[in-house]
């Protein structure tokens, strides 16, 4: 059984490090999920007026989050915090509260910046927030350094221990995946 996962990712840079470590981590993780990487930078910023008639490229972004069996969220670290896109997509998916697009989903985040810390004050807001919107985060931590050859273009990740730390990260999202969907 497949299970298709929503690719959320802080930063639509071109060069960005964050989406490098997305592909990374589609390339890592078992056969049983498929990835989505979901665009956010279009959305327009969060406004209860345009409730009434949610913008196209909201409705768009949350039936791609509903239409997913999980969640994996990438985050760079902005002013140890996340991103205001990334909060703003969160902010939009939690609303209407009876549509929440987040509740019961099975979530695993993760994160890279340059910074020795690797995104961690960053992921504990990120998931601090996602606990009060409802969604399942997988517990443990994956705060990853970005060094400029950790990960090749093509979405290789060069070193040896980081590359097992991932993929037995990822391996155990797939089975949270599979054991909340049973
Ligand atoms: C507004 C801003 C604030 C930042 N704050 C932090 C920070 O608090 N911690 C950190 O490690 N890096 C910080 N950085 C550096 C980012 O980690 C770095 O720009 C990274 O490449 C961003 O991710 P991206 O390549 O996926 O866009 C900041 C960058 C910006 C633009």
């Amino acid at each position: 059984m497949t299970f298709k996962i929503a690719m959320i990712i802080g930063s639509s840079r071109n060069e960005s490090i964050n989406q490098l470590l997305g592909l990374a981590l589609t390339k890592l993780a078992p056969s049983s999920l498929t990835f989505e990487n979901i665009a956010i930078a279009d959305l327009p910023m969060y406004h209860g007026d345009l409730e009434g008639e949610r913008p196209a490229a909201i409705n768009r972004f949350t039936a791609e989050v509903a239409a997913c069996q999980g969640l994996l969220m990438i985050t760079p670290e902005y002013n140890r915090s996340i991103p205001a896109v990334l909060k703003n997509a969160i902010d939009w998916g939690s609303k209407p509260q009876p549509n929440n697009v987040w509740k019961d989903k099975p979530t695993c985040i993760t994160g890279t910046s340059p910074g020795a810390t690797g995104t961690a004050v960053a992921q504990q807001h990120l998931r601090q927030i996602l606990g009060i919107v409802g969604a399942t985060v997988m517990g443990g931590e994956s705060y990853i350094t970005f060094k400029p050859d950790l990960i090749d273009a093509q979405g290789n990740v060069t070193n040896e221990s980081t590359h097992e730390f991932l993929s037995n990260y990822m391996k155990r999202f797939a089975t949270l995946v599979e054991k909340l969907s049973a």
